[in-house]
């Protein structure tokens, strides 16, 4: 989504490395896991930039607020 790619290409930086620096910025845990050394690095790799509020704003208005999975706030974690 170009929401994730233009960013990564602003910042030299991999869609999932923006999608996990929008988790950052905003307080949200995550916890990503990789069978790959290089991709393990690249998501430890996401505190040498910041995105704007636009791009933030962005992101978030992905949410379509339909589940593709159950919804663990309403079928409990
Ligand atoms: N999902 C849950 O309900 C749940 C609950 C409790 C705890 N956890 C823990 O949370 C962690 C993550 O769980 P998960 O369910 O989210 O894992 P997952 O879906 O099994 O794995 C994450 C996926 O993201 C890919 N990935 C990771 N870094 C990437 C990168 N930089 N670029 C592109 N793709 C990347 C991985 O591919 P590659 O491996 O091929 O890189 C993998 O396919 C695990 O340690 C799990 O034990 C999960």
């Amino acid at each position: 989504n170009p929401a994730l790619t233009e960013p990564a290409q602003k910042y030299g930086k991999t869609p999932a490395q923006v999608t996990l620096r929008w988790h950052v910025q905003q307080g949200i845990a995550a916890a990503p896991k990789s069978a790959h050394p290089q991709r393990q690095q690249q998501n430890l790799d996401i505190f040498d930039f910041e995105l704007t509020d636009a791009e933030i704003e962005r992101i978030n208005s992905l949410d379509t607020g339909k589940h593709a999975r159950q919804d663990s706030e309403s079928f409990g974690h």
